[in-house]
């Protein structure tokens, strides 16, 4: 195996904590935050999926997709706090990267290996989440869905990358503790590195098909 040119990461729950949001007032919250931050996040994919799926006209950036996706969590929860709403939306903003990302990303760049994010999200909330996360300086590039106007993993968003870095997918690596987006990505014909944190069961057939690895670190070793 030959490392590959660059290695694109998925950003929210792969390279960005999407949980810490909410961890970060789980005290205000109280002791359902993490079924709640569950909520938030499952409810912030399927308006992701919906959107894509009815077409370009219906298409809304993932900021707006994810404030509206609390509201429907605040409101379905009875969560009431102007105050506590707007300091989740800022914090979904500033999000923590997971302890193990700015060793894996500097160890990548040492050798010689390219490093970028194609995401979900919208550029300005993906730049604030970098630097946020002081991950920017040990990027390449920062990819977000915005010019194509859809979300993963419709094929058009995966082509980002590969036109970003010249050269075809099976030479680059793409990241994800997203099963659907590894699935998406390996459909694509990129080679796929799988993260699986919390020990999920197969989906899409992808074990025994990607790498799967429990978390990040030392990533490099896996890829060449
Ligand atoms: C992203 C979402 C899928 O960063 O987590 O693209």
């Amino acid at each position: 195996m030959t490392a590959p040119v660059a290695v694109v990461f998925d950003a929210y729950g792969t390279l960005l904590d999407v949980h810490s949001a909410m961890a970060r007032h789980a005290d205000r919250l109280g002791p359902d935050w993490a079924v709640l931050s569950a909520a938030w996040r499952a409810k912030q994919l399927e308006y992701s999926w919906v959107r894509s799926l009815t077409g370009p006209t219906q298409h809304r950036d993932f900021a707006v997709l994810t404030d509206a996706a609390l509201d429907f969590v605040a409101t379905r929860h009875g969560l009431t706090d102007p105050s506590l709403l707007a300091d989740l939306r800022r914090a979904y903003r500033t999000l923590s990267a997971y302890h193990e990302v700015p060793v894996m990303l500097a160890a990548l760049r040492a050798a010689g290996i390219g490093t970028a994010i194609l995401s979900n999200g919208e550029p300005t909330m993906l730049a604030q989440g970098v630097d946020a996360a002081g991950v920017s300086d040990l990027l390449d590039a920062v990819l977000s869905v915005e010019p194509v106007g859809v979300f993963k993993p419709d094929p058009r968003v995966y082509a980002l990358a590969t036109e970003r870095f010249g050269c075809p997918a099976a030479q680059l690596a793409f990241v994800s503790s997203n099963a659907w987006d590894a699935f998406g990505a390996r459909e694509n014909g990129f080679r796929v590195v799988w993260v699986n944190r919390t020990g999920q069961p197969d989906e899409y057939g992808l074990r025994g098909t990607v790498i799967e690895r429990p978390d990040l670190t030392n990533l490099q070793a896996h890829l060449a």
